[in-house]
């Protein structure tokens, strides 16, 4: 499907059209942008691994994709979007940044293509993933056996901290668990037991025991958080199913890290935060790639708190409440406090007046706020990259509109109108994909995803 496309200077000056290339033009393409020599076999090897019948705006191709398998991170874009935009642009590409890096597609991509990155998440256990992918760690020494030999639950490993939800650990709540106690509690004796291992071995680890953790529960996860799997009672998981998914997904990395080196001649940086705070310190960057949160209430801190508490990344109710607000104003799961500032958009304020026209049909009355605060929000990291990227450069954003009521935020229309005043022009925009609604959001339309390449003036 060809997408609308308004097309730009940049247009004439040559930024090809990227979203149809088949996976072979991009194997070629990604091998002839790549930095050196030895880095273009890797990445067109790499690519040829991409199964392109899914949107290359969604992660579904990279499932069984080296690096990328490591954890399901359903909201990634794919590999091959981020080669194929790096392969559109009429200038070389030197340093990337992402400051929405999620499972780090863009860092990971760079990586093969030996382009330096900067990913910047604020997720703990998301950044590990990306940090995890993007450093070296030698097989030999992963000490995974040795982890598994001296694994001893102690009465500590049975402990819930302060702030954890009691259902994570059977008996739970009103006959109601996520975990078996014998899961949760080896679980958390394996996480003890990382602290013996070096920090890259151990961050390794610890994020391959989260991508074992929910085929383990009780409970699966979508965009409005958890809920029971049916019949989960009489589903018999034990510490040895979860054991034996573990020694699977640790061999499944350590395939990959012993057949493909992400890290030839790049440099990859990860950092752990607000991007609306963290950009702030960045000086250069030739190219932003990124997603940020759609504005649709999906709260990143929810879908993958099961992760951060069994991990170790939360040990309060305080950190889980400090990693909320630290996220994107795209949810309405804490009462963010103060009066959003105006941005110039005539769509943004019709908008905002419609929403709050209807607050009464509103499933959450602060979503006029959230939607008023989201923009901010994308404005401020807009500015930031203003300010990063020289002229003639670009920022590309994979991004999605969103309906409350019946109103619908026009994502697309509302950034164009922004632009202009923040510094950057519109080089091309395109649909990438139409997603049905959600019931929470009225359900039965289709809302369309963006890309938009916008250049520094
Ligand atoms: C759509 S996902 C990005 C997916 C990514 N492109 C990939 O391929 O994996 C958006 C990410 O933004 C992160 N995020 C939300 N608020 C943030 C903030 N203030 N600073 C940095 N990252 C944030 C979320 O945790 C989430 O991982």
């Amino acid at each position: 499907m060809k997408g609308n496309m308004q097309l730009g200077q940049s247009e004439k000056r040559g930024i090809v059209s990227f979203r149809d290339a088949t996976l072979s033009e991009t194997m070629s393409r990604a091998g002839a942008v790549a930095q050196r020599r030895a880095v273009s076999t890797d990445v067109s090897h790499w690519l040829s691994l991409y199964d392109d019948a899914g949107p290359t705006s969604s992660n579904q191709g990279a499932a069984q994709l080296p690096f990328q398998r490591w954890f399901r991170f359903k909201e990634a874009f794919s590999p091959k979007f981020v080669a194929d935009i790096v392969a559109s642009l009429p200038h070389r590409v030197h340093r990337v940044v992402d400051p929405f890096a999620g499972s780090g597609t863009t860092g990971v991509t760079c990586g093969f293509l030996g382009i330096d990155s900067l990913s910047l998440e604020v997720n703990p256990f998301l950044a590990d993933i990306v940090a995890a992918k993007l450093t070296p760690v030698s097989p030999s020494s992963l000490h995974y056996e040795r982890l598994r030999r001296q694994l001893n639950v102690t009465v500590a490993d049975r402990e819930q901290p302060d702030g954890m939800p009691a259902t994570f650990r059977q008996p739970g709540i009103r006959n109601r668990w996520v975990f078996a106690a014998e899961i949760y509690d080896t679980v958390r004796a394996l996480i003890r037991g990382l602290s013996q291992l070096p920090a890259a071995e151990s961050r390794l680890i610890r994020v391959l025991i989260g991508s074992v953790l929910v085929e383990s529960s009780n409970v699966v996860i979508n965009g409005k958080g958890r809920r029971y799997r049916s019949g989960w009672q009489s589903r018999e998981r034990c510490a040895h199913d979860l054991l034996n998914d573990l020694d699977g997904a640790v061999d499944a990395a350590v395939a990959d890290i012993s057949r493909f080196s992400v890290q030839v001649g790049a440099t990859h940086e990860v950092r752990c935060g607000d991007a609306r705070i963290l950009l702030r310190e960045v000086e250069t960057a030739d190219l932003a790639i990124f997603s940020p949160p759609y504005p649709n209430s999906f709260d990143y801190t929810d879908v993958y708190n099961l992760e951060l508490w069994m991990l170790d990344y939360l040990r309060s109710g305080r950190d889980n409440r400090h990693l909320r607000l630290s996220t994107l104003r795209s949810h309405v799961q804490v009462a963010w406090e103060g009066t959003p500032r105006r941005i110039e958009s005539d769509t943004l304020a019709a908008t905002i007046a419609d929403l709050e026209h209807r607050r009464a049909d509103l499933w959450d009355a602060r979503l006029p706020e959230m939607v008023a605060w989201y923009f901010e929000d994308l404005h401020t990291i807009l500015t930031q990259l203003r300010r990063i990227l020289p002229a003639g450069r670009h920022a590309v954003i994979a991004i999605g509109d969103s309906q409350y009521a019946g109103v619908l935020i026009d994502v697309a229309q509302i950034l164009r109108e922004m632009l202009g005043q923040i510094g950057f022009s519109l080089a091309k925009s395109e649909v990438i994909r139409s997603m049905r609604s959600g019931s929470q959001h009225g359900g039965g339309f289709d809302l369309r995803e963006h890309c938009l390449v916008l250049e520094r003036i």
